[in-house]
């Protein structure tokens, strides 16, 4: 969909559809759609209430050649005193989302308002409609005929600042694609091997890719353990961002695994079958990488991902085996299922070592955050709670919701081992924080969030209008967020 932007009124642009917002009760005295309709929207469908603005609604119109346009689609945004930006995102992919599924609707156009944020609107409308009608549809031999071609946003002021807000909003909405497409894609297509090969494509972005002899001579042992079942090979992908004149340096890391099948403690079927997932993490922080090069903010970050496949063979690694990780902790294999935990505790400490102002990881990595917060939240944990709030926030302003969880350290008591430091899972009670102490042995900075997205990463049903079935991208847009503040 290609997003342009103009000055001229929405009335007289040259779409086929029109979306035109309304609140709850909005007062039509000095509509000109209404006028220009003849009283439509004042004399029948308010009335008789068809569409009363009510946040969720949407009602199709034929103008019968009273307007340029042939349709205009009316959304509801609620009461105006209830409104928040999620309403508008949520009422943007929506509508974008049936205009998708009419005939002759090459050009559709809306307008933005200067009631609320000008621009935040303008970044909102462009991202939403670009994450709304987000489709995988690479392996379908039927692809969707009628999609929309242009999106055309109409601004009553302010157009070259405008211009730049939809920019934004384009290059974070169309970087959350590329992390859902790397996510859809079979495991047989996403390998650690070819998940590098699309981080090295990555323009401005500079990357070094250590393959298992590397990862093994650094003393990535428990990463590399993890990796070594399977015949794909793991593949440690590092990736750089130099902006100018950095103000702070980050370090992103982001779970790897391109397909989890429990290893020796093999999963039961059903919850293998979305374990190319595994992987949510990374694309994430890949995405982000991609984002920072083209919106070129004065920071640095480094980006790591540790890359592998957790399968069965007889080159597998095994319960009972010791870990000694990059650190020098020793680690105990309780269950190899608990693999995301020891190939993050090797990347942490890769990441450890560059020096960074803060860290934050991303990680599939538990069941049980997704027992407690569903599809809903994803899970986030920290050791600087200034930060953790400032994550939790910049979620909240871009669409995912975040929860904190605690990181008490009795949650290490069940992760005691006989036999070394300690053992990489325990109780299968509070395992969301279980893993979140666990990951702390391995980082010495302040400045730590740890989000897990288990739960959020994939949905097997519609969420918040916004998000269709499968890969969501979540946590793109709140790290982000969080990175150009
Ligand atoms: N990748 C899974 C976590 C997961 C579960 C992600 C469901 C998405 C949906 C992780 O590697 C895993 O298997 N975790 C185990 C840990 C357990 C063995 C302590 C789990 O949560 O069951
Ligand atoms: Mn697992
Ligand atoms: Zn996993």
């Amino acid at each position: 969909m290609k997003i342009t932007v103009t000055d001229k009124h929405l009335l007289d642009s040259d779409a086929n559809i029109l979306i035109v917002r309304f609140f709850k009760n909005q007062d039509l005295s000095n509509c000109r759609l209404n006028d220009l309709l003849g009283g439509q929207l004042s004399n029948y469908i308010f009335p008789k209430e068809e569409f009363t603005g009510e946040y969720g609604q949407t009602y199709l119109l034929t103008t019968n050649g009273k307007l340029n346009a042939d349709k205009v689609l009316l959304i509801g945004l609620g009461e105006k005193s209830e409104f928040t930006f999620d309403k508008l995102r949520q009422a943007v992919a929506k509508a974008v989302q049936k205009c998708d599924t009419m005939k002759n609707n090459k050009k559709v156009a809306i307008r933005i308002f200067e009631d609320f944020d000008l621009l935040k609107e303008a970044q909102i409308i462009a991202e939403d409609a670009i994450i709304g009608t987000y489709d995988f549809d690479k392996y379908k031999s039927k692809k969707n005929e009628s999609p929309t071609e242009e999106l055309i946003i109409s601004t009553p002021a302010r157009i070259d600042e405008v211009e730049k807000a939809v920019r934004k909003g384009e290059i974070i909405a169309n970087s959350t694609s590329f992390t859902r497409d790397l996510i859809n894609e079979p495991s047989a297509v996403i390998t650690p091997e070819t998940l590098a090969e699309k981080a090295k494509a990555i323009e401005g972005i500079d990357v070094t890719v250590y393959d298992e002899n590397q990862i093994k001579e650094m003393g990535l042992n428990a990463y590399y353990a993890v990796g070594k079942g399977s015949i794909n090979p793991p593949r440690l992908i590092y990736m750089k961002y130099l902006g100018q004149n950095p103000k702070k340096k980050i370090a992103l890391i982001g779970k790897g695994l391109t397909f989890d099948s429990g290893g020796m403690d093999l999963k039961p079927p059903s919850s293998m079958l979305n374990m190319k997932d595994d992987m949510s993490g990374a694309a994430c922080v890949m995405s982000v990488m991609k984002a920072l090069a083209q919106l070129k903010p004065e920071i640095e970050v480094h980006a790591v991902v540790a890359a592998c496949e957790n399968m069965i063979s007889g080159k597998a690694y095994k319960p009972g085996d010791v870990l000694i990780a990059k650190n020098g902790k020793t680690i105990e294999v309780d269950n190899t299922d608990a693999e995301g935990r020891l190939t993050l505790a090797d990347a942490l400490c890769f990441a450890e070592e560059l020096e960074p102002d803060a860290i934050i990881d991303i990680a599939t990595l538990t069941g049980a955050c997704m027992v407690a917060l569903g599809s809903v939240a994803s899970g986030i944990m920290g050791t600087n709670p200034e930060m953790t709030k400032e994550i939790i926030k910049s979620g909240e302003e871009n669409g995912e919701k975040f929860w904190e969880l605690p990181l008490f350290e009795e949650y290490m008591d069940n992760l005691k081992s006989d036999i070394a430091d300690m053992k990489n899972t325990g109780s299968r009670y509070g395992g969301a924080s279980a893993a979140g102490v666990f990951l702390k042995n391995f980082v010495k900075n302040k400045n730590w969030a740890h989000l897990d997205i288990a739960g959020t990463a994939h949905i097997d049903k519609p969420q918040y209008d916004t998000l269709k079935k499968g890969a969501t991208g979540v946590g793109v847009r709140t790290i982000l967020g969080w990175l150009l503040k």
